[in-house]
């Protein structure tokens, strides 16, 4: 692989992905993700705190959001533990962890619902 591509993929890993979320208390937010975040390390960054207390290990569920279908389709399926979890937490067919899912370029102007506190 020559600079060029080297220097091309390292951008396109950086590229700004704006995301359009809907927190707890029903304010819309405006965020910018970089490509290959995971959604809910930007999710506590920008938004809520207190949501992924477990670090991504699929034993919480507070990084839960509902997606538009939309997006939803475009996303890799749930793996079968983000699946039994979305089972335990009784949650939507729009649901997903975001603690399950990388931002990337595809992202860009999705809309996002943080679940409420159960
Ligand atoms: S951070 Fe705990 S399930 Fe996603």
């Amino acid at each position: 692989m020559g600079v060029d591509q080297d220097q091309s993929m390292e951008l396109q890993k950086l590229a700004d992905v704006k995301l359009i979320i809907t927190d707890r208390a029903g304010e819309v937010r405006n965020v910018t993700a970089q490509s290959g975040d995971v959604l809910m390390q930007v999710l506590r960054e920008h938004v809520d705190l207190t949501l992924g207390t477990c670090g991504g290990a699929i034993s919480c569920g507070t990084c839960l959001v509902t997606l538009s279908p939309q997006w939803l389709a475009s996303l890799p399926a749930a793996s079968d533990d983000e699946a039994e979890m979305l089972e335990a937490l009784d949650a939507g067919a729009f649901s997903r962890l975001s603690c399950q899912l990388a931002v990337d370029a595809a992202a860009d102007g999705m809309e996002a619902t943080i679940a409420p506190e159960e």
